[in-house]
């Protein structure tokens, strides 16, 4: 039987495929379908201290092979997640992921001290979210912020660190090295590509924010491009997403170099897609007789 265990900076996963942040909220939705235990990890809805209502609509749009969104990190705040959601999650079989965002340094120093003493296993900074005036992608684009941020919150942070990394950026490897400089443990990318839609009759952008993030398979080249580029770069484990949809998308970006892998668009077309996935990569491991599953990361032979 292939093994699909994988280990990030300490924490177990018991398969590499962890739902995306913002695609699958705390769980409980998903749970209706199906038993959510069956993924490796959540990685929850971006969280904030005070709850957020997000931007105004519209905020989804349909691409061609993806879709743009400017959700404005909606979420119900740090202390309904800790009294609502953690203890739902808590009664699953699969690894938590809380995902921090703040307007501001001491925000997200707030956040992962609230969050030390809980069951959450890791923490994931978002310091890539395109669709807020303040905080999110700001803190994501230069190396010297990177570094600042992620060396403040690792020094109020307990658990380890995850740093989400923004795809708008020149380069994304001298990012990543930023972020494992200051004390991050693995890093996740990619976010979402900022895109805009005009409707040429009323010639007003389709989103009310004008922008969005654009995710889905249209973005999975470059994100598996960022991913090699990042695991040639860094010594941390780099935890791969941008438009994963099938199992096949799996192995590409655990050959590109990723430890573990966040599902996030796909499951708006299919809630059942991380599912099939888990399946397609256990069985494409024995039939190419991978023991495994780490023995497939960064696995890639550039020409
Ligand atoms: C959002 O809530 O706007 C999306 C979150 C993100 O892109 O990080």
């Amino acid at each position: 039987m292939a093994n699909l265990q994988i280990n990030i900076a300490g924490v177990s996963f018991k398969n590499p495929v962890i739902a995306a942040s913002g695609t699958y909220g705390f769980g409980r939705e998903y749970d209706e379908a199906y038993d959510i235990s069956q993924l490796g990890g959540i990685s929850c809805k971006g969280t904030t201290l005070e709850k957020r209502d997000g931007n105004p609509p519209p905020r989804i749009a349909e691409t061609p092979a993806g879709m743009l969104n400017s959700v404005g990190l909606q979420n119900p705040g740090v202390d309904y997640f800790l009294q609502r959601d953690l203890p739902f999650l808590q009664k699953k079989d699969l690894t938590v992921i809380a995902n921090i965002a703040g307007s501001c340094e001491r925000d997200y120093c707030e956040m992962a001290e609230r969050l030390n003493d809980s069951a959450v296993q890791m923490i994931e900074m978002n310091i890539s979210c395109p669709n807020v005036k303040s905080g999110g992608v700001a803190f994501g684009t230069s190396c010297k912020s990177v570094e600042n941020i992620t060396a403040a919150v690792r020094r109020h942070c307990k658990k380890p660190l995850i740093v989400k990394l923004s795809p708008n950026v020149t380069d994304i490897g001298e990012i990543a090295v930023a972020a494992e400089s200051a004390g991050a443990d693995a890093v996740s990318l990619i976010n979402t590509i900022t895109g805009m839609r005009i409707d040429i009759h009323t010639r007003r952008p389709v989103l009310r924010n004008n922008t969005g993030g654009l995710s889905g398979p249209a973005v999975f080249p470059v994100a598996v491009r960022m991913v090699n580029q990042v695991y040639n770069r860094v010594k941390i484990p780099v935890i791969g997403m941008g438009g994963i949809s099938t199992w096949e998308d799996a192995v590409e970006m655990l050959l590109a170099g990723a430890s573990a892998l966040q599902v996030g668009a796909a499951m708006f077309r299919d809630p059942y897609a991380p599912l099939k996935i888990i399946d397609g990569l256990q069985a494409f491991m024995e039939q190419n007789g991978i023991s495994s599953v780490s023995e497939l990361t960064g696995g890639v032979q550039l020409w």
